[in-house]
């Protein structure tokens, strides 16, 4: 079932360089295909058969790829940005020169994204017909009204008029945050779990706002099936599991 593509096409496919610094690995004998060194880069390779190595070490195939990102502050969830460091730029190289973030967290928003070059999955996790749940945990600097949880499962009208779907409000407790940390009243912030179905902009800070509170700090913990693996810190990233893109594909 192979096919057989071009051997620069393979390499900068994997985001492996540019045409011509593939060109230019390929003239200083850097690249080998089944054991030997191969100087032009236009003979056609079969990426499912063939080994393919740069600087002695195997570029493996994959058409399709899926990372887990714990996105950490201070990045903004685009595949480029003239001024700020991107969810993209976190990966080093590593995977297909086309992934892209599956939806956007803000730039002082941790946690879960998939970052993949699957455009079907991507649509279909974001469309906002198939209310994909996406819950996240948030520091709020006050308290929230007692009937906060039943007027979000009624959904909410924003500010702006816009009108949301039912979503899960769980308050966890209220924690001292150290001095000099997240500003609150006392420095007492209200922890809670948010499970919405869309994905606004802004839209659980908005949330929160319509109900008098203020976000302080806001993680992603999943979306759909996919969950954020507690053992990545900000800013580490994994491929995922057979089985987690096969949860996604159902
Ligand atoms: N809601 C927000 O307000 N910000 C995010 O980053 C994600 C959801």
């Amino acid at each position: 079932m192979g096919q057989n593509i071009r051997l620069d096409r393979f390499l900068t496919d994997m985001g492996k360089g540019t045409r011509s610094q593939i060109k230019e690995a390929a003239k200083s004998g850097r690249i080998q295909v089944n054991g030997q060194t191969v100087k032009k880069t236009d003979q056609k390779i079969d990426p499912q058969k063939d080994a393919v190595l740069l600087d002695g070490r195997e570029v493996s195939y994959h058409i399709w790829e899926y990372f887990l990102l714990n996105k950490p502050q201070g990045v903004v969830s685009a595949t480029r940005d003239d001024k700020c460091r991107t969810v993209i730029d976190l990966l080093e190289g590593e995977g297909r020169k086309d992934l892209f973030p599956v939806g956007r967290l803000d730039k002082d928003t941790e946690g879960l994204l998939l970052l993949t070059n699957d455009g079907s999955l991507a649509h279909r996790l974001l469309s906002p017909k198939r209310h994909v749940d996406k819950q996240y945990y948030a520091q709020i600097s006050s308290s929230l009204p007692p009937d906060a949880p039943k007027r979000l499962s009624e959904g909410i009208t924003l500010a702006d008029g816009t009108r949301l779907l039912p979503a899960r409000l769980e308050i966890l407790g209220m924690k001292q945050m150290p001095e000099g940390g997240l500003s609150g009243e006392d420095n007492w912030v209200t922890e809670i779990l948010l499970t919405i179905q869309e994905g606004k902009f802004h839209q659980v800070k908005r949330m929160i706002s319509a109900l008098g509170g203020t976000v302080v700090f806001l993680k992603r913990l999943s979306m759909g099936p996919l969950k954020l693996d507690e053992t990545l810190a900000p800013g580490q990233y994994r491929r995922l599991t057979g089985e987690e893109i096969a949860r996604l594909k159902v």
